[in-house]
């Protein structure tokens, strides 16, 4: 197929479906519920796209408003109560569907009055079960009492020993991307926002807090109440329980960590009031009041999560060096990118992250400078090119499109650096087009004209088009539809350049050509990024030569997760068994998936280290939340 046919497609393709949307909405229009007013009336209106991951009948009746009011039992592991969902039926439904998953519902009311009949649907292991609700049109609320499970997909409950003090349990939660039904009953698609209120009652040893308003201290009868005021998606509610002190950072930030982790904490989080006044100095107001980061235990299964008001974020980013707030730049940015104008379903994930890393990048450029932004972006594009290669190879080469065909699948599947970094460098060739200013001018305006509302992989095209790229020169140059929808690469990829890399360059040559020995890596100012370009670039490793590096530089006993794991990788690589009770000891103390999976899935490529990674796993699973046991479940094939 020559390229121009290819382009031609691609193009008639879009042409195609911003076609049919034009005659959907002027179908609409002559019947007077779609017209010039759609921005300012989203949260009622009747066009979110359909979800494939949602049972809910959300084009029917929007819920706007939830009302939690839960208890806690860290004995029975669960929560427990109702959650009141304020409605508004614009289609005369006589049914409302919301997203379960191994909840127990007990009863079900209109209004805060009558009890009505409702459905559980058949259960799906990653969907769950849709609750069918009878309703009347002029119903405004409905009340579910119900109780979580303790095996809710969503909830990790901790015993104390999973703690850092091992003297208080510890509960946290993890809706992305659709587990938000785990623990609440709700419409769990990203299109649909609401506010929310909560009244949470824990023991008062412990604090709540939620992606919400918080108190920054606890109360004597251990109940806490929340109010989220602005309109979040059902990925974005949260909650944590436990032993959490908090120490303010700044004008209007903080950190909560447990007592003993607090001081540690703040000082490696010293950059945080900085990093949100070069946000806004970028991208406009920082739309949510309150900045605040906790530091959860280990087994959180993710780096960060960008919970409104409140990141969540694994306590692997507190290296002693500062060097890993990347991360806190990356979940600040989604207050705009993500939580601000959101992916309408999750095949628009992209628009979520692509544009929080590009995001990330300016900020972390802005504060540590130009040499280490282009450090990470150099970093970025390996792991970019590696993830492409290996779907690849997998036959998978649809997921590395930037739009996503996940209908069918978990939502999950789409997490690959395909929607970061590809997402990321394609937002880059936009802007090397377009300069600076015009591109900044943009996204500035961007954020202010799509707050608190979905975005569509279409209609950003749409705004691209009539605002930025308004020449046939520029779209050409761009070729937004190949970055789109198109596999790989792009022949316009920018090339990133990093004097700082390209110096552990020349030693990974010499160390691979035996020109130099492990003592002779000029590591003199290296920083974990260099640790990282080095390990990431050694092609020609032995046991020897692990050997070596270890008596040099004592990277099996590195208090660096990252560079732990990229250890690690060589160490299963090579067999080289000094790493392993070093391994073992990391595997089960840390539950971040992205960590754990690279590794069982090298190890489980021979019968021996299977073997041991079935062992390790034993123990470890315990700790684990759900999120990576079950990925993990899947590679160790049990
Ligand atoms: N929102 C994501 C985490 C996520 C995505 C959870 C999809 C569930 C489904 C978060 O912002 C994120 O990207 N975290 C990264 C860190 C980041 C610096 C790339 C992570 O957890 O590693
Ligand atoms: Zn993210």
């Amino acid at each position: 197929m020559s390229v121009s046919l290819i382009i031609y497609l691609f193009a008639s393709k879009y042409f195609i479906m911003k076609f049919t949307q034009n005659i959907i909405c002027l179908l609409v229009l002559t019947i007077g519920s779609c017209g010039p007013l759609e921005k300012e009336r989203k949260p009622l209106d009747t066009d979110l796209a359909t979800d494939a991951h949602s049972y809910a009948n959300f084009n029917e009746v929007r819920v706007n408003h939830i009302l939690l009011d839960l208890e806690t039992d860290f004995d029975k592991k669960t929560l427990s109560g109702w959650a009141e969902l304020s409605i508004s039926n614009y289609s005369e439904a006589r049914e409302l569907i919301l997203d379960t998953r191994d909840l127990k519902i007990d009863s079900v009311k209109l209004d805060d009055e009558s009890l009505t009949k409702y459905t559980l649907g058949e259960a799906s292991d990653v969907f769950g079960q849709p609750l069918k609700i009878s309703i009347q049109p002029t119903n405004k609320s409905v009340k579910v009492y119900y109780s979580t499970s303790p095996e809710s997909a969503a909830l990790q409950w901790l015993a104390p020993e999973q703690t850092f003090s091992k003297k208080h349990p510890f509960l946290f939660s993890q809706s992305q991307a659709i587990l938000a039904r785990s623990w609440v009953p709700c419409q769990d698609g990203p299109g649909v926002k609401f506010t929310y209120d909560a009244k949470i009652k824990t023991d008062p040893s412990l604090i709540a807090l939620m992606s919400a308003e918080n108190k920054t201290e606890k109360s004597s009868d251990g109940i806490y109440t929340f109010q989220m005021t602005q309109p979040i998606s059902s990925y974005l509610l949260a909650i944590t329980i436990g032993d959490l002190d908090y120490q303010s950072t700044g004008r209007n930030s903080g950190v909560f960590a447990e007592p003993d982790m607090l001081a540690k904490s703040v000082w490696e989080l010293q950059s945080m009031q900085s990093m949100i006044d070069s946000a806004e100095q970028l991208y406009g107001q920082y739309a949510w009041e309150q900045y605040d980061v906790v530091i959860l235990p280990p087994s959180f299964p993710f780096g960060g999560m960008e919970n409104p008001r409140l990141t969540f974020a694994t306590p692997t980013i507190i290296a002693g060096d500062r060097s890993l707030v990347s991360l806190i730049a990356h979940e600040l940015a989604h207050s705009w990118s993500g939580n601000l104008v959101t992916n309408e379903t999750w095949n628009d994930f992209w628009l979520n992250e692509g544009f929080t890393v590009y995001f990330e990048q300016r900020i972390m450029e802005k504060i540590f400078g130009k040499p280490y932004e282009e450090m990470l972006t150099k970093l970025g594009m390996g792991d970019l090119v590696n993830t492409i290669s290996e779907l690849e190879e997998e036959g998978k080469s649809a997921d590395t499109h930037l739009y996503l065909d996940l209908e069918g699948r978990d939502p999950d599947d789409g997490l690959t650096d395909v929607a970061y970094e590809k997402g990321r460098f394609f937002l880059q060739v936009v802007e090397n087009e377009v300069g600076r200013e015009r591109f900044d001018a943009f996204l500035k305006d961007y954020f202010d004209k799509n707050k608190f509302n979905p975005m569509s992989t279409t209609e950003f095209i749409d705004q691209l088009y009539s605002n930025l790229l308004q020449t046939d020169e520029e779209r050409l140059a761009v070729d937004a539809e190949s970055w789109i929808f198109g596999p790989g690469l792009p022949e316009n990829v920018p090339v990133p350049f990093s004097k700082e890399l390209d110096r552990v360059e020349e030693d990974i040559a010499k160390f691979d050509h035996n020109l130099i020995d492990a003592s002779q890596i000029d590591t003199g100012g290296y920083t974990t990024h260099h640790w990282l370009y080095l390990l990431r670039g050694l092609k020609k490793m032995t046991p020897e030569k692990m050997s070596e590096m270890d008596k040099a530089y004592k990277l099996s006993e590195t208090g660096n997760s990252e560079i732990a794991c990229d250890w690690f990788k060589h160490a299963i690589e090579q067999n080289y068994k000094p790493a392993y009770p070093y391994m073992e000891e990391f595997l089960i103390r840390v539950g971040r998936r992205k960590f754990l999976s690279p590794l069982y899935e090298r190890l489980a490529q021979t019968e021996d280290n299977k073997k041991w990674a079935l062992e390790v796993y034993k123990k470890a699973r315990p700790g684990y939340h759900a999120v990576s046991y079950n990925s993990i479940g899947e590679i160790l094939e049990l």
